[in-house]
């Protein structure tokens, strides 16, 4: 309901089934926009509305009939790697396509800036996910990436972490021990310039090789500054097998040391002895949220994806190569294929495939189904978006949940699974104005038809726009329509202020 006077409206959205992100139940109604925020919503059902509805239908410029189908906020990805791929392909195709409208970008300790020095050699893995041949790692600090972001818009928001284990490779020559105190303070300074410049928080990466030497204290003494800009803090947690819980208590101390929102990234339980612990994490989380802000994301497939590795390819039931340097044509077949077509040892294939990426199936769907239906949880995607043969949760993870996980298990009502999409992960990133379809919010909104929305890529075709996804706007564009991008490139960078986040243009 709105009490809005009749004025020139752009775009009228009628007939839809409305869901509005909050998890309260849907109901029949049109969203009016104009400019780039929502100045009217109305509730079908309501008779006084219907001459305000009327009197709109009449002069907006552009009106569009949504009947049997879902307007909901556009979806937020918690979790991405996409810092690159806003600049290198701005119509961030695997993002649209599945009704994405804002992706936060610098997770798992990887950023694309600051780097303030050249690779001299081959990129430090894991920052070769971002950009296997350096080039990209261009952004001498954080503004600078910032301001080309700004110059350079892609179809749909960000807002950007900046990475510790990016912030190593930058301060450090010897990666593998702990940072000496020149090295943190260091560090601690290239923080403050990302956060002053509106970075929204800074990710670690402590599972992986270059940032698992460092200690506890290494990342509370230089994410000090989070305090100050009250930056959230993101973690790949050290740990997401047998030591989960230590790693959880890990993640806890550095937010409570520097007085941060702790989000936990991708919660998962890794290992097959393992299995079932799913509810031990979160009931551990849970017994500490009354103490400090928590939080976590989750990608909605039992198999994860990072760079190849022996340890990991010994711990998975399975593993994929997405891409590999020295033997490019071996992307998308099985570890245990390409050792015996190579008649070598896995060990040995991996040597020869490296530097290279995988998909490892080492978790149980039962875990992934428990964290995915808790109330709490927000969906992140941790799309490697410049495999050679990606993980499908990179074109179908928020899709997926809305087909297989939400209509064809019915593990949670639909209202649920777009809180988990949109609201809960506006708030915990505190994205001022999104996520929620109410007046005043920003016109981020997507369309569905909440019959045939689904996934379509999957491990043998990953790359695949979803079913479904009927139109998505962003800032009141229309960027994305029947399988196409429009070509407007309207996405804002979200930038940090104040406790919350604001457009680029507007601080
Ligand atoms: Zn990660
Ligand atoms: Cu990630």
């Amino acid at each position: 309901m709105t009490d809005l006077t009749v004025d020139l409206v752009d775009l009228l959205i009628f007939n839809a089934t409305i869901i509005d992100g909050t998890g309260q139940p849907r109901f029949n109604g049109a969203v009016a926009i104009r400019a780039d925020k929502i100045v009217g919503v109305f509730d079908g059902h309501l008779q006084e509305d219907a001459c305000a509805l009327e009197a709109q239908m009449s002069c907006a410029s552009i009106v569009f009939d949504a009947k049997g189908k879902v307007l909901s906020p556009g979806f937020i990805d918690a979790h991405t790697h996409d810092d690159r791929l806003l600049l290198s392909d701005p119509q961030m195709m695997p993002k649209l396509s599945q009704g994405i409208t804002t992706v936060i970008a610098g997770n798992c300790g990887i950023s694309l800036a600051p780097m303030p020095k050249a690779f001299k050699t081959d990129v430090t893995p894991p920052l070769n996910l971002l950009d296997e041949s350096g080039e990209w790692f261009r952004f001498k600090d954080f503004a600078s990436y910032l301001q080309a972001l700004k110059d350079h818009p892609s179809a749909i928001n960000c807002a950007l972490l900046v990475g510790h284990t990016t912030l190593r490779v930058a301060a450090m020559e010897d990666l593998n021990r702990e940072a000496n105190e020149a090295e943190i303070s260091a560090m601690r300074e290239l923080v403050r310039e990302a956060l002053k410049a509106g970075a929204i928080g800074v990710s670690t990466g402590l599972y992986y090789e270059p940032a698992k030497a460092a200690s506890t204290q290494e990342v509370v003494e230089i994410c000090r500054p989070l305090r100050e800009f009250q930056g959230v803090y993101c973690t790949h947690m050290r740990d997401e097998a047998d030591g989960l819980l230590a790693s959880l208590d890990e993640s806890f101390l550095v937010g409570r040391e520097v007085d941060a929102p702790v989000i936990i990234s991708h919660l998962k339980v890794v290992g097959v002895k393992n299995y079932g612990q799913s509810s031990r994490a979160l009931a551990h989380i849970q017994a500490h949220q009354d103490r400090q802000e928590i939080c976590f994301d989750c990608y909605p497939y039992p198999a994860s994806s990072t760079i190849l590795s022996f340890d990991r390819a010994v711990t998975a039931s399975r593993v994929i190569v997405t891409w590999s340097k020295a033997m490019p044509e071996m992307a998308g077949k099985d570890l245990s294929h390409i050792a015996q077509k190579l008649e070598l040892s896995e060990e040995e294939a991996i040597k020869k495939l490296d530097p290279a990426g995988a998909i490892y199936f080492r978790m149980d769907e039962s875990d992934v189904q428990t964290i995915l239906s808790h109330p709490q949880v927000m969906i992140g995607s941790d799309g490697l978006p410049h495999d050679e043969f990606p993980h499908p949760r990179l074109w179908g993870s928020f899709t997926k949940v809305l087909g297989h996980y939400s209509r064809t298990l019915g593990l949670f009502p639909l209202e649920s699974a777009i809180r988990k999409m949109t609201s809960t992960t506006a708030k915990n990133f505190r994205l001022t104005g999104r996520g929620e379809i109410r007046v005043g919010c920003y016109a981020d909104l997507t369309l569905f038809d909440p019959e045939e929305v689904n996934a379509v890529s999957s491990y043998e075709h990953p790359v695949a726009a979803s079913r479904g996804i009927l139109g998505v706007w962003v800032n009141g564009e229309m960027v994305y329509q029947d399988g196409r991008a429009t070509g407007r490139l309207s996405g804002q960078v979200l930038c940090h202020q104040d406790g919350t986040t604001k457009s680029m243009g507007a601080l």
